[in-house]
């Protein structure tokens, strides 16, 4: 907002001709100000008075104009698939990423940001890593929950144990981090939280049960949390890819339980989801999507991205039976 204090002005023309002769700025750190004094020359008519414009700006109230360009990001998991290619675009635009791993030290390709440890399952972890980061800087402007990994099975198959570490990983990794971050981004009136969803949290993939669990939690969680944000100036935003080339499926875990039953359908099933990983779209498309949500104004709340996570949903929405059709052709399910 700009506040005209302090206006003189030659009055004998309708509409002066002018040129700024000198232009001037304080910043008064105390009272949270800049004061900008625009000295300006008339030039036609040539004898008229010159005027000053004396402007003060609050940078809390005009924080969108002023917002700088390059950006203090976190990004959890930025050593292999969506984090890596998101952590180097954002780099190679000029902003200041902290990336996270759970062994930096067994990283042995030379990364251009900063990699911290972190666990997002453990309590412990998250806080010392959160601590770490604010001793490197009292600022952040975005923080990217990507980090994840894949309980691939049947439900049946799958114990509770992985069943719960697929929920502690991708579903209360991103609160665990999430609530660190928070009173920074309320202190700050700031912030922007980006949350990697997927398409398994817009519908149910077979074989990956607890992942699609806990991908539709993060979605439901990230709804609300939204509205609760809203009033500090905190954006939140879902990012919902489809199927991408990453180190998912090797990173995955196997359910350890094998039923017999499932023996005719899994093997079709699991070929499936990996043919739909390893032919999919490179992680750069997304990393491409996140950078344009950053330098947005005005992001949009969800962003779907690749065709699978575009088509699938809108068919659930319109056509529920024919979607049944489309995703168990896909899954290999008939
Ligand atoms: N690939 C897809 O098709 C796809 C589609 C939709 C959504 N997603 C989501 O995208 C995100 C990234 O996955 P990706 O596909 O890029 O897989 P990825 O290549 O396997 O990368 C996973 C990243 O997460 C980190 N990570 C795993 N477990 C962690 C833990 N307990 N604590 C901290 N970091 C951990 C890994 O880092 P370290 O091993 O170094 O710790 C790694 O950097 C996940 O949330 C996933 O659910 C993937």
């Amino acid at each position: 907002m700009i506040e005209p204090l302090k206006r003189r002005r030659a009055r004998t023309h309708n509409r002066p001709h002018y040129d700024i002769r000198s232009f001037d700025m304080a910043k008064s750190i105390q009272r949270k100000e800049i004061i900008v004094l625009i000295q300006c020359q008339i030039i036609s008519p040539p004898e008229a008075d010159p005027f000053v414009v004396h402007c003060v700006v609050r940078p809390d109230v005009s924080r969108n104009r002023f917002m700088k360009q390059n950006k203090i990001i976190f990004v959890t998991g930025a050593t292999s698939g969506f984090g890596l290619s998101i952590a180097n675009r954002l780099v190679s635009e000029g902003h200041k990423v902290y990336g996270t791993s759970r062994n930096p030290s067994k990283i042995n390709v030379r990364l251009d940001f900063e990699l911290l440890q972190l666990d997002v399952t453990s309590d412990e972890s998250v806080k010392q890593c959160i601590q770490g980061l604010l001793s490197k800087t009292p600022t952040i402007d975005v923080l990217v929950n990507n980090a994840g990994m894949a309980v691939i099975g049947a439900i049946e198959e799958t114990s509770i144990e992985q069943a719960k570490l697929q929920l502690e990983t991708n579903f209360w990794g991103s609160v665990r981090v999430t609530k660190e971050i928070l009173p920074v981004f309320r202190r700050q009136r700031q912030g922007h939280i980006i949350n990697i969803g997927s398409l398994a949290g817009l519908i149910g993939v077979p074989f990956q049960g607890f992942y699609s669990a806990s991908k539709h939690a993060l979605e439901g969680y990230t709804k609300s949390l939204r509205f609760e944000l809203e009033p500090f100036n905190i954006k939140l935003t879902l990012v919902e890819p489809g199927f991408f080339r990453t180190n998912l499926q090797h990173s995955s875990v196997s359910a350890t339980k094998k039923v017999v039953d499932y023996d005719s359908i899994r093997p079709k099933v699991l070929k499936a989801l990996s043919d739909s990983i390893e032919h999919g779209p490179s992680p750069e498309i997304v990393a491409h999507l996140v950078s344009k949500v950053i330098r947005s104004k005005n992001p949009k709340f969800k962003y779907r991205v690749g065709n699978d996570s575009k088509f699938l949903p809108i068919l659930n929405f319109f056509f529920p039976r024919l979607f049944e059709f489309g995703a168990k052709r896909k899954f290999q399910l008939m």
